[in-house]
Order: structure tokens, then sequence, then C-alpha cells
């Protein structure tokens, strides 16, 4: 349960505050999710007056809401909201934080720090936090810290900034953030495993032949090409958003459905997979980026030609376009292989987790193999693909048909994934957030990738904006039966 605690949110000033957080916040708010003595204390660091706190609050809401709110909910969600400066250059800016926080007459003793701030920020913030005592659960109350995205950007980099808050924190203490976790398409992944008793016993290496996780995008690197040149795709979304989809389709069942049982067997699952062997980097992986292509009708440059007017250099290697194979090193998954792809400017964009079954055991010569297909976006669905009977005299003749779940339906509650975690911070429920053990587990795993491809610095293989996958990518699959699926349908 949430109880009447402070959600301080430092960053408020930032993009992802303006754009997803404080609009979520009033979302929630307006859903009747928040309890009404709730704070929400905005930190920032330029000075700003409250009348103008309460204009730009009001801005953002337009931005998103577009008129479309209630007057009462507002003027809560207003009572609510304190803005705080934290001036950069005063050398006691976070005393006079902690006093104002301590002041009980304002705040209750519970405190959810979160850190909406750029990475270089996190470990000095939860140093600043400590040196005021503000992190200290032993003086009652709960204090909570959620980091951001990234947790490092590489093995040594996380274990460096763990190091830095674990002098300060407990695991239990620590949210850290893979805002995909709170897709509740992610969350049905278990419902569909577990909530269904026809699934667990065909979940191995006996039926399932692979499986693909996909993330692709119609999106280029827009404006964010230096962010994006120094990340590439394999950091940004397999390392983090790809594997947890992983852990979650493979992990074994969970004890019960607690936080920490969850989160244990997702660790054990991604500690169990094999790395790369480093004589096989070229069959397990591959890379591309897109060229100058047609989106939706529409001419969009290439990534090189992109960088060039940004002045950034035009003969990257950074990768928009990713695939990898792995395999889990357990009985239950031997032998078979998981394919992760993600990429920028495909023909359509799109995620989902696609298992194909065996289909060895059908008595239907060339019979097709059943797919099952779990869509978390655009569209959140659940897809099966069963050979039916055509009707007629032909006792065999058969065709795929597709049985679908729509797992949204009209006048669903609609939380964001941003939403969902808030609250979940609040609350004290980890389940949605990373273990430290499971960023190792990730960062090992893709570290080697990256630096054998920084290695190589030959021009990539380039694909047209707009197109499937690149023919070459194929070269990871274990057999000429293996294909990519081109959309959630096909
Ligand atoms: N989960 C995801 O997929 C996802 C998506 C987007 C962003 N993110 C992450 O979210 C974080 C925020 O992103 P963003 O785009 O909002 O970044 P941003 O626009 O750069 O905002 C960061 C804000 O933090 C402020 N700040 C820094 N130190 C502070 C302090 N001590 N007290 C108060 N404010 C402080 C900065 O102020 P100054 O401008 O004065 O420095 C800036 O306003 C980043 O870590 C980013 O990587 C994650």
């Amino acid at each position: 349960m949430i109880d009447s605690g402070t959600l301080v949110l430092f960053g408020a000033k930032g993009n992802l505050a303006r754009v997803k957080l404080i609009p979520g916040l009033f979302h929630l708010d307006a859903c009747g999710k928040l309890p009404p003595a709730m704070k929400i204390l905005s930190v920032g660091r330029q000075e700003v007056s409250d009348d103008a706190w309460v204009a730009e609050i009001k801005d953002m809401l337009e931005k998103k809401f577009k008129g479309n709110y209630d007057q009462l909910v507002f003027d809560r969600f207003i009572k609510r909201n304190i803005y705080h400066c934290n001036l950069p250059d005063d050398p006691d800016a976070f005393k006079k934080f902690a006093l104002k926080l301590n002041d009980d007459k304002k705040f209750t003793k519970n405190f959810a720090f979160f850190l909406s701030v750029r990475p270089s920020d996190f470990a000095l913030i939860v140093d600043q936090l400590a040196e005021q005592n503000l992190l200290d659960e032993s003086q009652g109350g709960y204090r909570r810290v959620l980091i951001e995205k990234p947790f490092g950007t590489d093995l040594e980099t996380a274990i460096e900034l763990q190091t830095s808050i674990e002098k300060h924190l407990k695991e239990s203490q620590i949210y850290r953030i893979d805002h995909y976790l709170g897709k509740t398409a992610l969350q049905n992944i278990l419902i569909t495993r577990f909530g269904n008793s026809i699934f667990e016993p065909l979940w191995n290496n006996q039926y399932i032949d692979h499986i693909q996780i996909t993330n692709h995008e119609q999106l280029g690197a827009g404006d964010r090409t230096t962010f994006y040149d120094a990340t590439g795709a394999l950091r940004d979304m397999i390392q983090s958003h790809l594997l947890q989809m992983l852990a979650l389709t493979t992990m074994n069942r969970p004890k019960s459905f607690s936080p920490d049982a969850i989160r244990e067997e997702k660790i054990k699952v991604l500690e169990s997979i094999k790395a790369i062997p480093s004589a096989s980097f070229d069959d397990f992986t591959f890379r591309a980026q897109y060229k100058s292509g047609k989106i939706d009708g529409e001419n969009v440059p290439g990534y090189l030609e992109e960088l060039e007017r940004d002045g950034l250099s035009p003969s990257s290697v950074t990768e928009t376009y990713a695939a990898i194979k792995l395999f889990i090193d357990n009985e239950k998954w031997k032998g078979v292989p998981i394919y992760l792809r993600t990429a920028k400017r495909l023909h359509e964009a799109g995620t989902y987790i696609s298992i194909k079954f065996k289909n060895e055991n059908s008595i239907i010569k060339n019979s097709n193999a059943n797919w099952l297909i779990m869509s978390i976006q655009p569209k959140e669905t659940t897809h099966f693909e069963i050979q039916t009977k055509i009707p007629g005299l032909n006792d065999f003749d058969f065709r795929t048909s597709n049985l679908e779940c729509f797992n949204r339906l009209d006048g669903d509650e609609s939380i964001d994934a941003y939403e969902t975690l808030m609250l979940d911070l609040m609350s004290g429920n980890q389940s949605r957030f990373l273990h430290i053990n499971e960023v190792k587990a990730q960062w090992k795993l893709i570290d080697p990738i990256i630096a054998h491809w920084m290695k190589n610095k030959t021009p990539v293989v380039q694909y047209p904006a707009g197109s499937c996958d690149p023919i070459e990518s194929k070269i990871i699959f274990e057999n000429n039966e293996q294909f990519w699926r081109k959309s959630l349908h096909e």
C-alpha cells in the first residue's frame, strides 16, 4: 500500500520529469491512486517562484492532456506540489534542502528520492543525501532511492556506481529502473506462462525450437545523435529491455509472485546465459546501420548523414541494428537459441516475443510450426498460430489459423509504465526494479560484444531505412529452417 510519504523528484526541470513524471503523477492523482496527504517535492537547480512553478506544471499538463483535465484535481495536485531550488554553486544547498525536508509539520518521515538526473549525477546526489543523514532508515520511516537508466555504461562503471551508493544504501532501498518492467504487457508474460497450465509443460527444449525477442522502431536517431552514437542499439535496448524480456520468458516458475521470489528466478536465468565464445562472435552477433530510404513514403536521411549534419564523425561504426544469439546453460533450455534483435528505421515498429514450437511430432507432412507471439507494443496481444483443416473432401488439407487475444480492451485502466513504477516506489515493491545482480549479469554478456565490435572499425553493413532485417543478419541462425518473423502476423 502507498502511504503518505514524500516523493522527492530530483531533476524536476529536466526533460523526463516534464514530459513523463509530473504529468504521470497528475494522472495517478486524477485516478485516485495517490493518498491525500502524499507530497511531491520537486527539486531543480533554478530559482522558480511558487506561482511560476504552478504555471510550469500547468504548461506540462496542457502539453500532455490538451486541457482535458478536471480543475478540482488540478487544485488538489498543486496543493501537494512544492518546488525547491538546489543552487549548484551553493555549498550549503543540501543542508538547506535537508532542513526543509525534516520539517515534521510539512513532511512525514517517509522519503522516496527519484533521481531523474544525468547518470554522472547519481552517485554525487546519493553522497550528498547521506551527508545530511537523509538515507538512514534507523531514524524511522523509509528512505528509498530510485536510480534512472542507465546503471553504468559497462560492467566496470556499473560496479563503480554500486560501490559508491552501497556505502549509504542497502539493496532493499535501491530501485534501479528499467521502465519496460512497468509495462502491463511485460507483466502479462508471467500471467501467460504461469496463469495457464497448458503452456508450462511445453516451455522447454523438448518442444520449443527457438525464441525471438524483437524491438523494431521506425524512428531514427533524430536529434539525439550524440547520445546515440556513444551508446548504440546493443547498449540502448538489448542490454536492458530485451534481456529483461528474455528473463521473464525463460525464468523458472517462482515460488510465489513476491518481489523477492520473482527477482531470484530472473537473476538465476540471467546468470545462466552462456557467454558468447570468443572465436564465434561473428556467428553469434550482427550489426548494421540504416542508410537513407523511405519511411511511410517520406524520404529520410541515413545515420551517417545525420552524424555529419550534427558535426559528428561520419565514419562511425555504431550500430543502429543489432542482433545476437544466446543460449541458456541449463537442462530446460539446452540447445534452444534465443535471438534478440533491435533496430531503428525498420519497416515497422513493434516489440514482441515470438516462440517457435518444434513440429517434428506433427503427423501432417510439411506442416507449419506453431508460433506463440506475445506482443508488447504497439499492440498488446497474444497471438497463436495453429493448423486447422480446410473444409472439404481432401482429408489433410490444412491452413494456418490465428488465435488472437486482445489483452487491452476498451475501458481498461491505462497506466503508463512510469506511473506504475512510481506507485511501486511509494509502496516499496521492488519486483519491477533491477537487482544489482541482474545489472551485472546483463553487462557481463554485453561487454565482450561491444569490445569485439569496437576493435573492428571497417564500415558496417548498411540497410535502407524502411526495409526489413538486412539479409546478412541471417548469419546468426542455427539452421536454414529459422528465419526472422517480419511482423506480428508474418
Ligand atoms: N528509462 C528510460 O528509458 C529513460 C528515458 C529518458 C531518460 N532517462 C534517464 O532519466 C534521467 C533524466 O533524463 P532527462 O532527459 O530528464 O535529463 P535532463 O533533461 O538533462 O534533466 C536532468 C535534470 O537534472 C537536474 N539536476 C542535476 N543535478 C541536480 C541536483 N543536484 N538537484 C536538482 N536537479 C539536478 C539538471 O539540472 P541542470 O540542467 O541545472 O544541470 C537537469 O534539469 C537520465 O539519467 C536519463 O538517462 C531514462
